[in-house]
């Protein structure tokens, strides 16, 4: 049994990744690209740059960089725009529960997310309040699978790497999990999270 508890935001613990979907299927579409779920597989968990880079180079166009600049600010607005009315009800099935037993057992819980978003996403669906450190994109240099984001969150824990379970629906996720050196549970299907120590479906099946 881990002391902390990492968690991933988009996909685990909120049911937010079908916004930024649909976000940049609209940005997709613009380049006259039509971005399916599977191309969307590979976009979950890592920063925003780099999904445009994605995308861009699927649709075969590029973007100078003031235009590449702009686009991620209106992908960003766009997904904003989406979220602007999300509350509890977004929580993804278990994840209350989980919280809430976490804290009675006295682990510590901190979120380890790519999102520059991340806290407006905590505070709107209201579980803030559980988390004793909070790593998101704003604080982080490399993207997933890179494992900094991780590394930091077990740092603000003040617990070692190898003391921390992080919980990540997206292959990036759990690549910079076990490059973290910590135990990794994908939340998804298990043909996706190759890799990882242990496969849930939601949180509300562990
Ligand atoms: C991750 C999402 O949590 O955050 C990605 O899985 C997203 O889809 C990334 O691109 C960056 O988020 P944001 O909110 O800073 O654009
Ligand atoms: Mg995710």
């Amino acid at each position: 049994d881990a002391d902390g508890y990492i968690f991933d935001l988009d996909g685990v613990l909120v049911d937010t990744a079908k916004y930024h979907y649909l976000a940049w299927k609209e940005i997709a579409k613009e380049f006259g690209f039509e971005l399916t779920p599977e191309h969307n597989e590979q976009l979950k968990g890592i920063g925003r740059e780099v999904s445009l880079h994605k995308i861009l180079s699927w649709a075969g166009k590029s973007l100078s960089e003031e235009i590449f600049a702009q686009t991620a600010l209106r992908k960003n607005e766009s997904y904003l725009q989406k979220i602007s009315y999300i509350d509890h009800k977004e929580l993804l099935p278990g994840v209350l529960p989980l919280l809430q037993q976490l804290k009675s057992k006295g682990k510590k819980i901190a979120l380890g997310s790519a999102s520059r978003n991340a806290r407006l996403v905590l505070e709107r669906t209201g579980i803030l309040p559980y988390f004793d450190a909070i790593v998101d994109g704003t604080m982080v240099s490399k993207a997933k699978p890179d494992p900094e984001v991780f590394l930091k969150a077990a740092e603000a824990l003040h617990l070692s790497a190898d003391r921390c379970c992080v919980l990540e629906d997206a292959p990036a996720g759990i690549q910079a999990a076990k490059a973290a050196g910590m135990t990794a549970i994908g939340v998804g299907s298990p043909e996706i999270l190759k890799g990882a120590d242990k496969v849930i479906s939601s949180l509300a099946n562990g």
